[in-house]
């Protein structure tokens, strides 16, 4: 039934993408980091690892009610029984709007694990991902529409930074279009004129290339030169297309506050289903129809392929397991 649904997207999109660019990021490149970049995460000195957190505080919600998003992640997509769903509210320092979590009591994941990994993000860039989600699994992890899902017992930060620069390239999309910044001719354009690129991950898509180039200049701009790792004078050019928005926002500032959080507004929390208790007023049972996607969770197909893609990767692949569980 879910795959039906994708299959219609796709269709759809392929309308849609006439004119945008679709060319593979150049197989010739070498790779700067043949062995992935979690490499980044504990380095002599402790690399991302010695990233600075701010301190939250975990609220759990009361049995019964989860959000609409989580509803469909335990029920549609079978990561959970929704009844074993553990939803928390995390409320880091900088930001008075809590961040909301849901776990499954079978993840490997403690909340408190989870959600200080999650505090290490800084504000500025951390207030574009709305819901974080946590479940059992081979390690592996994909940000759909802003939320972002983990699966099995992820530590490493560059996995994080990672995800969270899915939002940021659609966040830093040209005014006006529907894409993303990885797929403008500026990026495309940027990393033809490069010869290698991050990591074999990062030859899959512009916008994993885009990611991974993100956690190269997360390293910069919070722990050390990046060059002082690799010479990364074969990929200048789309480091520095990416560079020019994101070296401030993965600064730390131990003053930053949350400026715009995204809403969870269309994300309602709902019933668990009959065996729950719910307040009067709640969505009785979360109703989910196979193969329908409710207008409320649609991306423009522009961006729906490409998220998808992700999700499915992650799901099939775990495309990053490798570089996840060594950090
Ligand atoms: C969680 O946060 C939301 C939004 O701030 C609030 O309405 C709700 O009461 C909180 N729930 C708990 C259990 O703290
Ligand atoms: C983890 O990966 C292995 C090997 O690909 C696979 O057989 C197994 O089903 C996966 N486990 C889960 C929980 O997805």
């Amino acid at each position: 039934m879910v795959m039906s649904c994708i299959e219609l997207v796709q269709v759809a999109s392929v309308v849609a993408l006439a004119g945008i660019s679709l060319a593979q990021v150049p197989p010739e490149h070498s790779r700067l980091f043949p062995d992935g970049l979690g490499v980044l995460d504990s380095r002599p000195g402790a690399g991302l690892n010695s990233m600075q957190g701010v301190s939250f505080e975990a609220t759990q919600w009361e049995f019964g009610t989860v959000p609409q998003v989580c509803y469909n992640a335990a029920v549609d997509d079978g990561y959970c029984d929704v009844y074993d769903l553990e939803v928390y509210n995390i409320t880091y320092d900088d930001c008075a709007v809590p961040w909301t979590f849901c776990r499954c009591s079978d993840s490997p994941m403690s909340i408190e694990a989870f959600a200080e990994r999650v505090g290490w993000l800084p504000v500025a860039a951390r207030q574009y991902a709305r819901f974080f989600s946590s479940y059992r699994g081979n390690a592996s992890a994909f940000s759909l529409g802003n939320d972002i899902t983990f699966f099995g017992r992820i530590v490493g930060p560059s996995v994080y930074i990672h995800e969270l620069s899915h939002n940021l390239d659609t966040l830093y999309a040209p005014p006006d279009s529907l894409t993303s910044f990885s797929r403008t001719d500026e990026y495309v354009d940027a990393v033809a004129a490069d010869s290698c690129s991050p990591d074999n991950y990062a030859m899959t898509s512009y916008a994993e290339h885009y990611a991974q180039t993100s956690v190269m200049i997360a390293y910069d701009a919070t722990v050390e030169p990046i060059d002082n790792v690799r010479n990364t004078r074969c990929m200048r050019n789309a480091f520095n297309a990416a560079r020019e928005h994101l070296a401030s926002i993965w600064q730390f500032d131990e003053v930053g506050r949350c400026t715009s959080r995204l809403s969870e507004d269309d994300s309602p929390p709902v019933c668990m289903g009959p065996e729950a208790p719910c307040p009067e007023d709640l969505i009785r049972i979360a109703f989910s129809p196979p193969g329908v996607v409710p207008e409320r969770m649609q991306f423009p197909p522009e961006l729906m392929d490409e998220e998808l893609e992700r999700k499915r990767r992650a799901e099939r692949e775990a495309g990053m397991g490798r570089y996840a569980e060594k950090a």
